[in-house]
């Protein structure tokens, strides 16, 4: 297909990325501020006469020996092994941003104790006393110690930096007695400083509230390994930064994003974990402001006494790790979780920002997308070719073609003069539709969105007071202000159904950029000192504009059905708790082996703050993959939990069949593949939903004792029963597979063939090779027939894969529901299973007493894998007393034991007993 152009660009493309319209740490003039004046070393003395203590806080105040401008210090002590610390200008020239609406809840706090301590020191101790929390008075510094280890160290290299908030110079000169500003005068004028004003290129940011920015230094003490702080197109172990090399934190629309580069991409979570032997902790620093993060690992060295302080005197050899948080304005406000285990800190993160929405069932199948269909009739065929090949699927996607001159909310008329004519296409083979809705609003005297919202105020403002007015898709256009909760509940009340004309209940939404992206704009987004709701500058909140975006529109269609179904929206921008809201993707990567290969570590890294729902453009977004590309995408993507194939509107048509039929066939095998597992997906999600764990985790996380899983990421985990290897290389004929645990067993997941853990074996592969293996101790639940959609197959057979463990026993769970409403929440409409095997019998009984849901469902298979031993009988035992032989296969050259044929109801309590 020849590519189209966009109506006011000339080519769309034509505004892709060119790597120098994005700023590097050079470019941003706080950073150079902070790294100037932290040369001077001028140290910041905590005044702990000051010290006043309530239920909720400590708190004391900070001054600092050249501004002598007086900061306030807050410690909190939160429930589940959580401090907090916030630090702030006493008395700010007017009040400084702090971010709302992340947190789910105010914190519930435990009282912290204050154990001992003269001028010089402070001790406060959660009630346990196993956690405590030392305050040196000069230089200021906190410990955090557990069980006497200094585990985090807060400004012991005395990053501390705080501009506070001042009055132009130029007004201050005006007035009279002005007082002394922390920043010398003189240097206004150096434009390198950025104080009032910051060039980049044409455009110059106007800085009402001049400079504002915060930093502070925390050590890890044995910490080499950290993670976390996404987006970045980057490993998933955080990489050293040398000078200028930051990681950035500013959501920016990154058009065909560098790979293994330290720049801010489409969304941030300002939240890193370190791992060590025998503990895991976090930092979640709570700021929307543009942020830059510097790691800087220390090998071990021995420490004296007078470095550390008595308390850490005890363990003289460790390495630490330095991590140094600058933001470029608000104010610190940074939570240290303490774990001690990977599962821990994920449970107190989501203490905090909460957990991975339940998502509905449809959304885990495979999602068809590309810029754009065309037309009706374009869907019809494509969702026709699926049928026709056998390839189920869940969900067609419209991008921003399918609108009228990309006014959101509406169609088409020429190209999509039915869309409810569509929708129930769809519906009949238990499909959905998924459209497009983003954050700019055509300006148009005749687009009904456009003039209410500007008829109620409902756009960003410009330095003038006027609406802001941005270039993108639709040419000019404005931006909603999704930071006002009026605009929130405006915007979600567009979905309802009688205002949303041709919508109905399976159409779902994709928020797209909402970085924001303005074309033109500096760095491709939206100037610093726009306005927002309770004036508040664009640069205070920028990154969690997306985040309001998605929640007004995952609250529009939770509202759309009265609060019964579930909604699914996919945003590209997020920020932390952006998980309450619907599923993430990683945006436009190319059609390059490098990109799959990327796709793993991206994820692993937004799964494990938080964001369970991900995955990446299956095929690559930009250019045309080579076919063999295309088919390892597919069966990574089959693994991965958010499944879409998607396209750029120049690249050539790529629907499953378009390739010769060997590759249709091993694509609809990675797809059904991926359907088979849908049973244990739903109830991964369910547990990322109620327990907090990532749905997909390095291996780390399931192996913390192990060393060298700290830096894998080829491989993962899809909860704590499949390891996953992605075929990531072209041409390739083995791949060498790490399988952690020296008490573990490990099973191909379709030859049976099986291993020790705790080696590398060299697995070969056939292009029809996805390299995945069982751990041996789980129970994985499968669906035994696949359907067009995840709705055909609500009555079809489980089976069970039962892999034994070195001792020969199993467990594993299954989590069922309607798939879509919120009767699992408010009425306990639910099933949830435990599997368990032990001593030759199998017991399926309930995991969880309060869940009701009537199932017909029958346990159709059982494959016991690790059986070394050919049974004599087997049979089944059920709760009304009866009793029944099996027929039963057994191989002895794989020791698997199969069971066909069977009838066992999914919902009662039964045994299998092997004799
Ligand atoms: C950018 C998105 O990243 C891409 O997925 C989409 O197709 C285009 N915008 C057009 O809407």
């Amino acid at each position: 297909m020849a590519p189209r152009l966009s109506p006011h660009l000339k080519n769309v493309e034509d505004e892709a990325v060119d790597k120098n319209i994005f700023r590097d740490c050079n470019k941003i003039a706080f950073y150079r501020r902070q790294k100037q004046w932290l040369s001077k070393k001028s140290a910041y003395q905590a005044l702990l006469d000051s010290v006043t203590t309530d239920e909720d806080s400590t708190r004391f105040q900070i001054i600092n020996e050249a501004s002598k401008v007086t900061l306030l210090a807050e410690i909190y002590g939160i429930e589940g092994n959580i401090f907090r610390l916030k630090i702030n200008e006493e008395t700010p020239l007017k009040p400084r941003f702090e971010v709302p609406d992340v947190l789910t809840s105010k914190p519930s706090t435990v009282r912290l104790i204050s154990c001992s301590g003269d001028t010089g020191n402070l001790i406060l101790a959660d009630g346990k006393g196993g956690l405590k929390c030392h305050i040196t008075a000069n230089p200021f510094k906190v410990d955090l110690v557990s069980e006497e280890e200094v585990v985090i160290s807060i400004n012991s290299l005395g990053q501390l930096y705080f501009e506070h908030l001042q009055i132009l110079h130029k007004q201050r000169a005006a007035k009279e007695n002005e007082e002394e500003a922390s920043v010398d005068t003189s240097q206004e004028n150096q434009e390198d400083l950025g104080l009032w004003e910051e060039k980049f290129g044409k455009f110059v940011d106007i800085k009402a509230n001049g400079p504002s920015s915060i930093g502070l230094d925390f050590s890890l003490h044995g910490f080499e390994h950290l993670y976390g702080i996404p987006q970045h197109a980057e490993s998933h172990q955080l990489k050293n930064t040398g000078d200028e090399d930051a990681y950035r934190l500013y959501n920016l629309d990154v058009y065909g994003y560098q790979i293994y580069d330290k720049m801010g991409i489409y969304g941030s979570v300002p939240y890193l974990l370190a791992h060590k032997l025998g503990r895991t902790i976090g930092i979640f620093w709570l700021n929307a402001s543009e942020t830059l993060v510097e790691i800087n690992t220390e090998p071990a060295v021995e420490y004296t006494l007078s470095q550390m302080g008595p308390v850490a005197a005890k363990q003289k050899v460790r390495s630490r790790t330095h991590v140094h948080w600058m933001s470029e304005s608000g104010i610190i406000d940074v939570f240290l979780l303490t774990g001690p285990t990977p599962s821990d800190v994920f449970k107190q993160y989501s203490h905090l920002t909460g957990t991975q929405a339940m998502p509905p069932l449809f959304s885990l199948g495979y999602h068809q997308c590309r810029w754009n269909y065309e037309d009706e009739q374009d869907v019809k065929a494509v969702d026709a070719g699926f049928d026709e090949h056998d390839i189920p699927y869940d969900a067609m996607w419209l991008d921003i073609e399918h609108t009228e001159g990309k006014r959101y909310f509406t169609w088409d008329k020429k190209r999509f003069p039915n869309p409810e004519r569509m929708q129930e296409l769809l519906r009949s083979k238990k499909r959905k539709l998924v459209v497009i809705s983003d954050p700019h609003i055509k300006i148009d005297p005749d687009y009904s969105v456009y003039v209410k919202a500007k008829d109620q105020g409902f756009f960003v403002k410009n330095q003038e007071g006027e609406d802001f007015e941005g270039v993108c898709w639709p040419g000019l256009s404005s931006y909603l202000d999704f930071t006002n909760p009026k605009v929130r509940e405006w915007y979600s009340s567009l979905f309802a159904f009688p205002v949303y004309q041709g919508s109905t209940d399976i159409l779902f939404l994709w928020n797209d950029m909402n970085e924001p992206s303005v074309f033109r704009g500096p760095e491709q987004t939206m100037q610093k000192n726009a306005i927002h709701h309770g004036n508040w500058e664009h640069r205070e909140l920028h990154n969690i504009y997306g985040f309001y975006h998605q929640m007004a529109t995952a609250e529009g269609l939770i509202q759309r059905s009265k609060g019964k179904e579930r909604p699914f929206v996919l945003t590209r921008s997020f920020f932390a708790g952006s998980q309450k809201y619907g599923a993430v993707w990683t945006g436009d990567n190319t059609a390059e082996w490098s990109y799959l290969k990327i796709s793993i570590p991206m994820l692993l890294t937004l799964s494990i703050t938080g964001i369970s729902f991900c995955g990446a453009d299956i095929g690559g977004f930009i250019g045309n993959p080579e076919t063999e590309l295309l088919v390892r995408w597919y069966q990574a993507g089959a693994y991965q939990p958010f499944f879409r194939g998607h396209a750029t509107m120049n690249a050539k048509r790529r629907e499953p069949w378009l390739f010769g039929k060997e590759h249709t066939r091993l694509i609809r095998e990675a797809i059904r593949e991926r359907y088979g597992l849908l049973p244990y997906w739903y109830s991964l999600f369910y547990h990322a939903h109620v327990a907090s764990q990532p749905v997909m985790r390095p291996l780390w996380v399931e192996f913390p004792d192990e060393l060298k899983t700290f830096d894998m990421e080829d491989e993962y985990m899809l909860g704590s029963a499949l390891l996953v290897h992605p075929v990531t290389e072209p041409k390739a004929t083995t791949v060498d597979v790490f399988l952690p645990g020296s008490n573990e067993v490990w099973y191909d997941y379709k030859t049976f063939a099986h291993w020790e853990g705790g080696c590398t074996v060299k697995i070969p592969v056939a292009l029809d090779t996805i390299p995945v293996f069982q751990r041996g101790g789980s129970v994985v639940p499968i669906k035994t027939t696949v359907g067009k959609s995840t709705g055909w197959m609500t009555e079809s057979s489980y089976g069970l894969r039962v892999a034994l463990s070195t001792k020969g026993s199993s467990v594993g769970e299954l989590y069922l529901d309607d798939g879509h409403s919120f009767q699992y929440l408010h009425q306990k409409q639910f099933l949830h299973r435990k599997f368990s095997f032990c001593s030759s019998v199998l017991i399926n009984s309930s995991a969880d007493q309060r869940g009701h849901y009537p199932s017909k469902c029958v346990v159709e298979q059982i494959l016991v894998l690790g059986l070394r031993k050919e049974p004599s009988f087997v049979t089944t035992h059920s709760s009304d007393g009866k009793d029944q032989p099996v027929a039963f296969t057994y191989c002895a050259k794989t020791s698997s034991l199969s069971l066909e044929k069977l009838s066992l109801n999914i919902a009662t309590d039964w045994e299998v007993r092997i004799i």
